[in-house]
This record gives structure tokens, sequence and C-alpha cells, in this order.
């Protein structure tokens, strides 16, 4: 399968580059990305010599830019069997200081990729989505399933609903074999510092303080993004076009007890208010989202799907990894990213 994957230098989408390559003999992966402050090259080192990875530099916004990767695919590979969606804006907080670069990316992006995966004729187009779009739940309420209504609450969340349905109105409309998935919160390795497991592991690494929004109880279903990338692969090739596939991690947490156990993995003081300690609680996120959960019943159902990582094993697992790629994350935590935090949660 030749791959158009989008945002491939982030997080999930590095993962996902290597995963398939790993996996696929006969993979070949186009990796369009615009290199924003959760970009960086360094996250596919391991890979960029491999003949069957290019790389190109561009908005998935601007339609020119989305031209020359489709390109890239036909000089490299002889063509594009798929496009695998990846790039967005990703961080709630980001959302709420500033909406328009995200309805730029996540949406105009979304349906700019949509029409040149039509004009090009593309065999399956994979808009990789969250379980944000589904709102918030209360304590006691069942979990979410494909079939449940979008009720985003941050600008983040809508913006991803939005770009849900125009993939999916594309489909309906247009006959493109769309596909959506939908997972829960991602945590291991290359994750940028700015989510929740990644900003307390270098939080308290660096001597800082953790910040915990409100009163650290709001609940997150956490998923190792191995677990999802193999999902994604899984659903690429034998999902059902049209559908939309649930993805979660069955670990509901809430967020004082991730920090907490980060901390232990750490050797650091746990409980907070004594000695040594670096929670600080802090004022909540607006419209700050109680509890996410997701019935993940269609995947494992129709394709097989299993978690194979345990929170605990993967949490250790990427503990461990930042405690060994020091220099990554000192690089990517100065600069840029480091002002947004003092502009936002250092003034709560
Ligand atoms: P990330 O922020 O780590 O990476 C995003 C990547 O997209 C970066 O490499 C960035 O340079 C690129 N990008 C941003 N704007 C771009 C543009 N206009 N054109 C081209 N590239 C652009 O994000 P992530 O956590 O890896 O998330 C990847 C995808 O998975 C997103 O669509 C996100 O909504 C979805 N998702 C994430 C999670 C999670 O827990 N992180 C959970 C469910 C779904
Ligand atoms: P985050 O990793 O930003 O993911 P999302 O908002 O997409 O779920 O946050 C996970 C949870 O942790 C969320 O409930 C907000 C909370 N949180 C904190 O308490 N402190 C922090 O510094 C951050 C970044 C998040």
């Amino acid at each position: 399968m030749r791959l158009l994957v989008t945002g491939g230098a982030g997080f999930i989408g590095s993962n996902f580059v290597r995963y398939v390559l790993a996996e696929h003999a006969d993979c070949a992966v186009v990796n369009l990305d615009k290199l924003t402050y959760a970009g960086n090259l360094e996250n596919l080192r391991d890979v960029e010599a491999d003949p069957r990875y290019r790389f190109v530099r561009g908005d998935v916004a601007a339609p020119a830019d989305v031209e020359r990767a489709v390109q890239a695919a036909r000089e490299a590979f002889g063509g594009l069997d798929a496009v695998v969606h990846f790039a967005a804006e990703s961080h709630v907080d980001r959302s709420i200081e500033d909406p328009q670069v995200f309805v730029r990316t996540n949406v105009l992006g979304t349906q700019v990729l949509l029409d040149a995966a039509r004009r090009h004729a593309v065999g399956r187009f994979l808009q990789v989505s969250t379980d944000e779009v589904y709102g918030s739940l209360g304590e006691g309420d069942a979990p979410w399933t494909e079939d449940s209504p979008p009720a985003p609450n941050s600008p983040y969340a809508a913006s991803k609903a939005a770009a849900d349905l125009l993939a999916r109105a594309c489909g309906r409309t247009y006959g493109l074999p769309v596909l959506i998935t939908r997972c829960s919160n991602n945590y291991g390795p290359y994750q940028f510092p700015e989510k929740l497991i990644p900003l307390a592991v270098t939080n308290a690494l660096a001597g800082e303080e953790v910040p915990v929004y409100g009163d650290g109880r709001h609940v997150r279903d956490w998923i190792h993004v191995e677990d999802h990338c193999r999902a994604v692969d899984l659903v690429l090739r034998r999902g059902r076009p049209g559908e939309v596939y649930n993805v979660g991690g069955e670990n509901e947490a809430r967020n004082i007890d991730v920090v907490r156990a980060v901390l232990r993995e750490l050797g650091l003081p746990d409980e907070p208010g004594t000695p040594g300690c670096p929670i600080r609680f802090v004022a909540d996120r607006p419209g700050h989202d109680r509890r996410y959960a997701m019935s993940s019943d269609r995947l494992r159902r129709e394709l097989g799907w299993r978690r194979r990582w345990a929170f605990a094993d993967g949490l250790r697992q990427t503990v461990r990894w930042y405690l060994d790629n020091r220099a990554w994350w000192e690089r990517v935590r100065s600069g840029e990213h480091r002002a947004f935090r003092e502009r936002t949660v250092g003034g709560r």
C-alpha cells in the first residue's frame, strides 16, 4: 500500500509511520507535514533513509502543497493508494487561546485533502479523529458508541467534529471510501510535553511544578500509541468504508491518579502537599470535559483488535523513554512551548 500520511512528524503520526514500515514490507509512505511547533523530524531519524519513505514539507490547507505531495508519491512509488490524515492542531489549551488556526488546519485542511483524494481517485481516506467530538460524560453515564451524536465542547473538539462531518459528507456525496477512527487519550514515546503525561514527567525531572487543573478528578481513557497505530492500520486495510470505529484504551483514570503514578515511577513523593511533591492544583481549564469513555466493541468484533499494553506497563515504558531521551525533550521544551505555558497556565 502506497500511503500519503499527513502530520507524520508529530507524536502519533511518527509512531504510525515507523509501525507500518516495520509491519508491512510492501508499504511506502510519503509524509506531508508543515513542521509546526509540534512537528519534529528527529522523531523519524530511524526511518528517513528507508527507500520506502519520503518527506514533503507543506501545509494540508494549501492545495498546491497537497498536490506536491501527491506528485512525490507518483514519482517515488508510481501512485497513491490511501491517505491517512493525522495532521492537526491537537492541543485543547492552545485552541482556547487561538481557535482560528484550528479551523484552518483541522477543518479547511481536511477539506483540501478530501478534494485532492477525490481528484486523484485515491482508494481509501482515513480520518484520524478523537473521542472528544462526543463531548463529556458524567460519572455514571454509559460509554459512547459510534452512534453517539457529536457534542464538542472545546474549539479543538469542534474543529475535529467538523472535519469528521466533512469527511462523512465526501463519502456520501462523491463516493470517496472514507473511514473515521475516534481514539481516546494517547500516551507513549515522542509525545510533545504539552500533554498531561509527558508534561508531568518532564516538569518533574526538570524540578518544576506539575499543574493539575481544577480538582484533578477529570477522567480520561488512556491508550498506548502503539495500540492506536495498530487500530488505524487495521481499519485502513479491513474497515468498512463509510464507518466510524472507536478506539478506546479500557483504562479510565482520574488525572490526579495518573500524575501520582508518574511521580511514583520517578521515585518522587506523590502525595499532594507533602515535602518534595511537585503537584500544584491550578484553576480549571474553561469548559473542561469531565469524563471520556468509549466502547470499542465494533473494532474488536469486526477487526479482532485488542489492546496489548496494560496501562501500568505502558506508563513504565514511556517514563523510561523520557529518562533515556532527555536531549529530545529538553530541545522541544524550550522556545515557543515555554512561552505558551507562561502565557496560560503560568497565569492561573
Ligand atoms: P501532534 O500535535 O503531536 O502532531 C501534529 C502534527 O501535524 C505535527 O507534526 C504538525 O507539524 C503537523 N501539522 C500541524 N498543522 C499542519 C498543517 N497545517 N499541515 C501539515 N501538517 C501540520 O498531534 P498528535 O497527538 O500526534 O495527533 C495526531 C492526530 O491524532 C490529530 O489529528 C489528533 O486530533 C488525533 N488524535 C490525537 C489523540 C491524542 O491523544 N494525542 C487522540 C485521538 C486522536
Ligand atoms: P491533555 O493531555 O491536554 O489532553 P486532552 O485535554 O485532550 O484530554 O489533558 C489531559 C487531562 O489532563 C485533561 O483533563 C486536562 C488535564 N491537564 C492537567 O490537569 N494539567 C496539565 O498541565 C495538562 C496539560 C492537562
